[in-house]
């Protein structure tokens, strides 16, 4: 029999999805007991440090888990007793890009998910729900129940749902709090829609019942693939029209504005950057295209593969814009880059279009200096010593800074690079005093259309030259 109410919640993996998503399920349900757990010694210590120097930054974060923290949620690396304590379990280990191997560079590496439910299959002593939250290609579900019916033994059943998350960093748990939807996946049986509910009940803690919507298994993990391509796609296809803007005199933000008041378009997700990044857009439109392809699909994988290769050539654009407007080199010449993370209010950094902006400079022999108010400095050194394949730490480290402020990282430069849309930089820019410390002609690139027409007029006036995204030159 499947656990008749869910008292005891695990989540392995104490990442950017589990992590968030479980503190706030303690917060909303203080009746149920939540244990995360996580094989990284040092991720769970952090999450577990008396002043709340947590591992990941997200606003409001800190306040659930202050709030819940040895009430009802504790995070643990005793993996096993997790598993056997909890009627639910969630697995939310990451699903990275296969490296090498069949569909390497394409399909999700599922070794961690595949760990994660043999260890549920040897450990577990009661009936489980086993719900699957890492983003995975459609038809993992269905491996993981393999695995585990495989595995059962006498009065030990597992019922398995998809429950993919759609929360964005940055505003995880304004998202968390205020779902759009919250979606459950299951086999269409009895026992499938009954462990359906006894999830749909943790949820109706705190969300609308209207929102939540229950569907069958594989639609569920379709839909995960299929709502981040979709919004890739119209970054993608902002982008594109950006190019456009640039060789004809438009604006793309007046034409996102306008095309953003039909109705049927709507106005949000339109803005033109620099290329988008995270953990999930790339990783699940190259999950599209493996699956199309597996299926024999050519032409449906060439149309998403096209959204990826939109926003490759976006980041190259950008760069090569950058060489151009300074007379076409920047050899020896030093580049402010503001902004590591992959967005603003996140300190994360996967797939941020700042790395390969920065791997471009460095490959045309640029200084680069570097200032992001939220990133750690180690994963700076990480992440550009695995972009620049070819340069060792130390020749990187001969060219690139990293700076404690905008202003420090401005001193001397020639070009400043906005990468990131931080309020600081929106705001928080004493432009006179930049322009005083910078060489001459000063250049500023404009790739998150943090500057208005007014603004960019400012900075013109105080004597920057100025090239923002999606504007042609002068404007
Ligand atoms: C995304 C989805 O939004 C979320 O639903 C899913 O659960 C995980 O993937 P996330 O990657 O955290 O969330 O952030 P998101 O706000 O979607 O931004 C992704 C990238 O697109 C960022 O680099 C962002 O700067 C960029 N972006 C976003 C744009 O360039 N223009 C836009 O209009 C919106
Ligand atoms: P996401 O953005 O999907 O949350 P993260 O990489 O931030 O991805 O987090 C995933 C977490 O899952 C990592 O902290 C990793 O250590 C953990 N993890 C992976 N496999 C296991 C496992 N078998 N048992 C426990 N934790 C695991």
């Amino acid at each position: 029999m499947a656990p008749t109410k869910v008292s005891k919640i695990c989540c392995i993996g104490a990442g950017y999805v589990g992590g968030p998503t479980c503190a706030v399920i303690a917060l909303k349900c203080p009746h149920i007991q939540v244990t995360i757990v996580d094989l990284n010694k040092s991720r769970i210590d952090a999450w577990n440090t008396p002043d709340f120097k947590l591992p990941i930054y997200e606003p409001g974060l800190e306040d659930v888990v202050r709030q819940c923290r040895g009430r009802n949620l504790f995070f643990s690396t005793d993996v096993d007793k997790g598993i056997q304590e909890a009627d639910l379990i969630f697995v939310s280990v990451n699903t990275p890009t296969k490296k090498s191997g069949v569909g390497a560079g394409f399909a999700a590496d599922l070794k961690y998910v595949e760990s994660a439910t043999r260890q549920i299959a040897a450990v577990a002593t009661s009936s489980k729900i086993v719900v699957e939250k890492s983003t995975v290609p459609c038809r993992t579900a269905e491996s993981m129940r393999t695995i585990l019916e495989a595995n059962s033994k006498p009065n030990c059943r597992f019922d398995i749902l998809s429950n993919p998350e759609f929360l964005a960093e940055g505003t995880a748990i304004n998202d968390l709090f205020k779902p759009d939807r919250v979606l459950i996946g299951s086999l269409q049986t009895e026992e499938g829609k009954e462990a359906c509910e006894k999830l749909k009940e943790v949820y109706a803690n705190w969300v609308d019942p209207t929102r939540i919507l229950t569907v069958g298994l594989w639609s569920s993990e379709l839909t995960k693939l299929a709502a981040n391509a979709m919004l890739a796609q119209r970054i993608s296809s902002i982008n594109a029209l950006s190019a456009i803007c640039e060789a004809t005199g438009a604006n793309i933000d007046e034409v996102a504005y306008s095309i953003g008041f039909d109705s049927r378009i709507g106005p949000k997700f339109l803005k033109a950057s620099v290329g988008f990044g995270g953990s999930c857009f790339q990783k699940d439109i190259l999950n599209l295209v493996y699956l199309s392809e597996s299926l024999h699909l050519k032409e449906v994988a060439e149309y998403w593969r096209q959204v990826v290769e939109m926003n490759e050539y976006q980041k190259r654009r950008f760069s090569k814009r950058v060489v151009d407007t300074l007379f076409n080199t920047i050899t020896g010449k030093n580049i402010a880059v503001l902004g590591f993370a992959f967005k603003a209010d996140t300190g994360d950094t996967r797939e941020s279009a700042s790395i390969t902006l920065i791997r471009d400079f460095l490959k045309e022999r640029a200084n680069v200096s570097i200032y992001d108010p939220q990133v750690p400095h180690e994963q700076i050194w990480q992440d550009l010593e695995e972009a620049c394949g070819d340069m060792g730490i130390e020749e990187i480290k001969s060219s690139v800074t990293l700076r404690p402020t905008a202003l420090d990282a401005t001193q001397c430069a020639d070009a400043l690079v906005i990468a990131t849309e931080w309020k600081e930089f929106r705001e928080g820019i004493d432009w006179q005093t930049v322009y005083d410390g910078m060489n001459k002609p000063a250049f500023v690139f404009d790739g998150r259309l943090i500057l208005g027409l007014e603004e960019a007029e400012r900075l013109r006036r105080i004597g920057f030259k100025v090239t923002v995204i999606g504007r042609g030159n002068g404007m």
